[in-house]
C-alpha cells in the first residue's frame, strides 16, 4: 500500500510491514550471535548523527568522496549524461545530489531514504533552491526489495548511491542489490555509485570510533529505535560501542556490548518475548566492507553494468564509479 503524504513525498509501506520489522528485528534479537540491521540505525535521530559522523575529522569517506567530484564533477557529469532520472538512493539530507545539480541537470530528482520525515523535510527545502527540477520523496527500504513507482520517470535512470553504501551489504547482498537496480533501470540506464576502498587499519579504527563518541552514540541509538519499533526495554547506558576493522574479513564491523548483566523484553506478533544479555555478550549492528577496486568493477559487472570510468584520491581511498547498463 503506497500513502501519499504529499503531493510528491510518497511513503511505501506496505500492509505487512510492520509484521515485517518485527519479525526481522525478533529473529535477530533471538539469534546465538545477536544482530540487529543496520537499517535500523536510520530514524529520524540516527540520520542526524550521521550527519554528525559525517563533519568529523576521522570519518574521512565524506570528505574524500566530496573531493573527488569537486575535482572531477564536470567531466563525471559528462560521463553520466546531462538531463538524467536522477535516483538519489539513501538520499539522507540530499546534499550530495544537490551539490550536482548544477552539473548533471537532471530532468527529475527522485530521492528515496528509509527515514522518510527526514527525508521529507530535505526535500522540501531543496525545492525551495531548486524549482525548475521535478523532485519525487519516497520514503521506503530499498535493501531487500526495489520497484520505484510510475511517477518516477523510466528514461535514462541514473542510480546515484554515493557515501560507499554498498558497503553496508555483504558482497552477495550488494550483487543482489544491483541486480534489482539493473532490473529498474533500463537499457539507457547506469549507476554513479561511491565504494570506500581497504586501506590501513588504524585509519579505518579511527573512523568508526571517533574521540568526541558520535559514533558510539549513533550505534547505541538503534536501541532507542528498536524500544520505539517493537516496545524493547533495552537501557543504553548498559551498553558500549564497538568499531573496529576486521582485515581477516575485509571488513569493518560495529558491534555493541553489553556492560552489565540484564534482562531485555520486546514485543513479538503480540507476546511478550526476552532474552538474558550476559556482561561481554555482543549484538552485531553494521558491516562496512571495504573493497579492492577491481573487486569493485568486477562485481558490477557480474550485476549487469560497465564501468565506464572510475575517479579516485591521491591516497586511492576512495573511488567514484560510474558503470552503463549492458544487454
Ligand atoms: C552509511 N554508511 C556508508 C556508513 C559507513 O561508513 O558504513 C555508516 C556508518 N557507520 C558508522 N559510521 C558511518
Amino acid at each position: 500500500m503506497i500513502t501519499l503524504m504529499h503531493i510528491s513525498c510518497t511513503e511505501d509501506r506496505p500492509r505487512a510491514a510492520n509484521a515485517h520489522v518485527a519479525d526481522e528485528l525478533h529473529a535477530g534479537l533471538n539469534a546465538p550471535d545477536a544482530w540487529i540491521s543496520p537499517k535500523f540505525l536510520y530514524d529520524a535521530l540516527g540520520s542526524k548523527l550521521f550527519e554528525a559522523i559525517c563533519e568529523l575529522p576521522e570519518y574521512y569517506p565524506t570528505r574524500t568522496e566530496a573531493a573527488i567530484f569537486a575535482r572531477h564533477g564536470a567531466e563525471i557529469a559528462r560521463v553520466a549524461g546531462l538531463g538524467s532520472t536522477l535516483v538519489d538512493l539513501g538520499a539522507g539530507n540530499c546534499a550530495k545530489a544537490a551539490s550536482l545539480f548544477p552539473l548533471l541537470q537532471p530532468a527529475q530528482y527522485v530521492a528515496v531514504d528509509i527515514s522518510t520525515e527526514f527525508l521529507c523535510d530535505a526535500l522540501e527545502r531543496l525545492r525551495q533552491r531548486f524549482p525548475q527540477i521535478d523532485m519525487e520523496a519516497l520514503g521506503m527500504d530499498f535493501s531487500s526489495r526495489f520497484e520505484l513507482p510510475p511517477q518516477v520517470h523510466a528514461a535514462r535512470r541514473l542510480f546515484f548511491y554515493p557515501g560507499s553504501s554498498i558497503g553496508n551489504f555483504t558482497p552477495d547482498e550488494a550483487h543482489g542489490f544491483l541486480r534489482r537496480l539493473r532490473a529498474q533501470c533500463g537499457d539507457d540506464g547506469g549507476v554513479l555509485i561511491g565504494v570506500d576502498l581497504a586501506k590501513d587499519k588504524a585509519t579505518l579504527d579511527a573512523a568508526y570510533d571517533d574521540a568526541l563518541g558520535v559514533t558510539a552514540a549513533f550505534n547505541l541509538n538503534v536501541l532507542r529505535h528498536v524500544n520505539h519499533l517493537v516496545g524493547a526495554d533495552f537501557d543504553i547506558r548498559a551498553w558500549r560501542h564497538h568499531g573496529f576493522y576486521n582485515a581477516a574479513r575485509g571488513r569493518v564491523e560495529m558491534h555493541l556490548e553489553a556492560v552489565r548483566r540484564q534482562e531485555v523484553h520486546w514485543n513479538c506478533g503480540g507476546q511478550a518475548c526476552a532474552r538474558v544479555f550476559e556482561p561481554g555478550d555482543c549484538i552485531h549492528t553494521e558491516n562496512s566492507y571495504k573493497y579492492q577496486q577491481a573487486d569493485a568493477i568486477a562485481l558490477l559487472e557480474r550485476s549487469g553494468f560497465e564501468a565506464t570510468r572510475v575517479w579516485t584520491d591521491p591516497q586511492r581511498w576512495f573511488a567514484v564509479i560510474h558503470a552503463q547498463a549492458i544487454h
